[in-house]
């Protein structure tokens, strides 16, 4: 049995950054189950706190604005990534595992992938300090993250990508300048597998969008620097999807762009919607006049790209 080599554990912390899909090209539903992508992910300032101790025992601890829904116990995905670290340093999964929750939970914003990006350093981090172990490999992190899900390789990495796959395989892309988002997030949460599902019965009823593979329009513009340009090619496969199951958040849309916004997008599989704004001014009247319009939203202005999960 492996032995710590520390008396009193140090606490590691770390930032779990958000995401937004500046296009998302959804294909055919692939064997397994998953769809083929053709995705640009841009990471986001706003993030979450996560902090990681060794220590006898299991505890998992939600704080935070966005806390609620997301489960304080071992089932949370950030505390499979600490047993996956753990699993493969061959040292027990043991310690408290804490979470501060500022993005917004099953939103579509990959908040909850963020936070197992994290724990994957944290733990990498943690037990092989306190055990005297050489770290697992950056190579073998990325491997556990796409083990953990679609999304946690991106949230790993940061800033601006091509994601591949089924969102797994990444390439950077080259992005000049700094976009600013409104954010409205949904007091009720919508889920990705239902979303997927039904962007698959609205394609075999002949209803909805064909895939849009193609995302140099999107990488040229993020070339260019221009949010004008980047909103006019803007794009999300899943949006029919998503309206189709919720149509509240077309009102949200309209109302964003209403106020100003240069183009508003369901993230992801939603139900959030990130607006992009051409100023800090805009963003904020954008959160006010969609909240005031549209029961149970809240709102955020943040910016992008922003850096992956990072130790601080
Ligand atoms: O990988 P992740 O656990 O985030 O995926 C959640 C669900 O979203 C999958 O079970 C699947 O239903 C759907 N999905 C998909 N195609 C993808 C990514 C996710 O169908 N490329």
């Amino acid at each position: 049995m492996s032995k710590p080599v520390n008396e009193s554990p140090q606490l590691w912390q770390a930032r779990a950054h958000a995401k937004v899909n500046l296009h998302l090209g959804v294909g055919e539903a692939r064997a397994d189950g998953f769809h083929e992508l053709a995705t640009v992910f841009q990471s986001l300032d706003v993030h979450d706190r996560v902090n990681y101790r060794w220590g006898e025992g299991c505890a998992v601890e939600v704080t935070g604005n966005h806390a609620k829904g997301v489960p304080a116990s071992t089932e949370n995905l950030a505390w499979r990534a600490v047993e996956l670290v753990a699993q493969n340093l061959m040292l027990p999964a043991a310690g408290t595992l804490t979470m501060e929750k500022n993005i917004p939970a099953a939103g579509g914003m990959a908040g909850g992938s963020a936070d197992a990006a994290a724990a994957l350093l944290l733990a990498n981090q943690a037990l092989s300090k306190e055990f005297g172990r050489e770290p697992l490999s950056t190579e073998r992190l990325y491997e556990l993250a796409a083990e953990l899900g679609s999304d946690v390789p991106f949230t790993l990495m940061g800033g601006t990508a091509l994601g591949r796959g089924r969102g797994e395989l990444l390439t950077p892309m080259l992005s000049r300048g700094r976009y600013i988002w409104a954010i409205i997030t949904n007091a009720e949460g919508l889920s990705t597998p239902s979303v997927f599902r039904k962007l698959d019965e609205l394609r075999a009823a002949g209803r909805g969008s064909t895939p849009h593979l193609d995302t140099e329009a999107v990488g040229q513009a993020l070339v260019g620097g221009n949010p004008r340009e980047l909103a006019a090619v803007m794009h999300n496969d899943l949006q029919p999807a998503a309206l189709s199951l919720r149509p509240d958040l077309r009102k949200i849309l309209e109302t964003g762009e209403a106020a100003g916004a240069l183009k508003g997008i369901v993230s992801g599989s939603g139900p959030t919607c990130a607006f992009l704004c051409e100023d800090e001014e805009t963003a904020q009247e954008v959160v006010a006049q969609v909240c005031a319009d549209n029961r149970g939203t809240r709102g955020l202005v943040t910016r992008g790209p922003a850096t992956g999960a990072t130790l601080v």
